[in-house]
């Protein structure tokens, strides 16, 4: 982890890396509970509280933050997949890098390695028999742009515009809290996500646009 060299932005950014944990573990305990139906409105009201201690954090530590290279953040967000499509007796999901690195991200690592776990995390129960997630950039001078594509079935038209809602899904005994999350990281960090199929075959295709320069 690298911080910016100021004393008291170090100390800033160490304390909202290390409250970030402590809620993450909070946000992975809540979903453990949430397969309880008796305690899913509890388990969501957790998820809540612990979504706004991040954006209060965050919004604290914002500039504290070091600029983190893309390629990092999706080499251990796919390394975090790896180990769970293995566990979940699907490890034929790849994740390809088509990208040149050189993209920074600006805010916490953490938040952009949730961002991404989720997006590959979807695309992977999206691909029961396995296949490619690719992540690929184009920089347009004002506008960066990444997108994460995958091999499964796509998203039908009709949920388009409900997908990035909080509780919103079509997986039984699912959250619904992946994207929603995805989308609150990014409108923090001043960019925007969105969600379509792809065009050149089956697939889903999300696409997150930050001002660039970001870093
Ligand atoms: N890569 C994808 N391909 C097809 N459908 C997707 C994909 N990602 C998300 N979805 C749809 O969006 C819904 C919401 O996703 P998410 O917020 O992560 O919640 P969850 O994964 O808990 O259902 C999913 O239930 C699914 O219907
Ligand atoms: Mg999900």
């Amino acid at each position: 982890m690298m911080w910016r060299t100021s004393e008291r932005g170090r100390d800033v950014a160490g304390l909202a890396h290390d409250l970030n944990n402590v809620f993450e573990t909070i946000a992975e305990a809540a979903e453990l509970l949430s397969d309880e139906a008796c305690a899913a409105p509890l388990a969501a009201a957790i998820s809540r509280s612990v979504e706004r201690g991040r954006r209060l954090v965050d919004g604290f530590a914002d500039e504290h933050y070091a600029p983190v290279d893309l390629a990092i953040v999706v080499e251990r967000a796919a390394d975090f997949v790896r180990d769970l499509t293995v566990l979940m007796g699907r490890p034929n999901v790849s994740v390809l890098r088509e990208f040149e690195p050189g993209l920074k991200l600006k805010g916490p690592d953490s938040e952009w390695e949730r961002v991404f776990m989720n997006l590959f995390l979807n695309a992977a129960q999206a691909m029961p028999g396995g296949g490619n997630i690719t992540v690929r950039v184009s920089d347009h001078g004002e506008k960066a742009e990444i997108r994460v594509a995958d091999e499964g079935p796509g998203i039908p038209p009709e949920i388009l515009d409900r997908l990035f809602q909080a509780n919103f899904s079509t997986r039984s005994n699912q959250f619904g809290l992946g994207l929603h999350i995805v989308d609150t990281i990014v409108r923090g960090q001043g960019g925007e996500v969105r969600a379509g199929n792809r065009s050149d075959r089956s697939g889903a295709e999300f696409r997150i646009s930050l001002p660039s320069g970001a870093g």
